[in-house]
């Protein structure tokens, strides 16, 4: 007797099968997605921060907002070629830990190389990392959240990895409509980052927004890990 074939389209009288049906479709869309992102970097990596270079001091004053101690232990989302990281790790010095993770192996491979020794790192989706709960007293994501397929998904997740009280600083050492305006864009009220849409997102995701700035030099939303643990999607 040959095998039963399995059915490709969920029987429409199973809500089971249809409702598994559309996670298989929202994890084929996100997968797409993040293959896009990689793509995109992976071909930006090796001259990503010569194209940069004066960024630093925009880098220091964000983390200076982190207000990170000696010990503490700091999360560089999206962290790309590292180039916060030095700063990152003497924040916390040698006792602290710092952590980057990123999707795109070129951009690791250049944070490794930049900057041997500085941080753990890890090849990982921000929306799924392979860390523990509670473990992070601040979190840092430059330049990443207008990337994400699913922003609240990895502000989720940031909340899952972020101790109550932690700290989340969402920066670009560049403000939005000057970001916009060099892609050819306009800001239009949907922006995620403006903060009328950005301060219900982080409530609805563990965080509770304590400012935001943008000016033409940087973008920079600073956020605290609301006490109770945001549900799970
Ligand atoms: C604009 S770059 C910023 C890199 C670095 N933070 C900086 O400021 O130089 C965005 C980075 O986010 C990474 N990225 C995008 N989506 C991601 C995701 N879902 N999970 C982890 N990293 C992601 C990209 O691979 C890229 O390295």
């Amino acid at each position: 007797m040959s095998p039963t074939p399995r059915s490709t389209s969920p029987d429409p009288a199973d809500p089971a099968a249809q409702a598994a049906d559309t996670t298989d479709a929202t994890d084929a869309a996100h997968a797409a997605e993040l293959a896009r992102t990689r793509e995109f970097f992976a071909a930006r990596a090796a001259g990503w921060d010569a194209k940069f270079p004066d960024d630093g001091p925009r880098f220091a004053a964000a983390i200076a907002e982190l207000a990170l101690r000696p010990g503490d232990s700091v999360l560089d989302a999206g962290c790309g070629t590292g180039r916060a990281l030095p700063q990152l790790r003497a924040a916390v010095g040698p006792t602290g830990q710092v952590f980057g993770a990123d999707l795109t192996s070129e951009m690791l491979a250049e944070a490794g190389s930049r900057h041997p020794g500085t941080a753990v790192l890890l090849l990982a989706d921000c929306a799924r990392l392979p860390l523990a709960d509670a473990a992070f007293d601040a979190v840092l994501a430059a330049g990443l959240i207008s990337h994400l397929p699913d922003p609240a998904l990895a502000l989720r997740e940031f909340a899952r990895v972020a101790r109550p009280g932690a700290r989340l600083a969402l920066f670009y050492p560049i403000g939005r409509a000057a970001l916009a305006a060099r892609h050819g864009r306009t800001l239009t009220p949907d922006d995620l980052r403006a903060e009328q849409n950005l301060r219900p997102l982080l409530a609805a995701t563990g965080w509770h927004l304590v400012s935001c700035t943008d000016t033409d030099e940087q973008y920079l939303a600073l956020a605290e890990r609301t006490p109770a643990a945001p549900a799970h999607s």
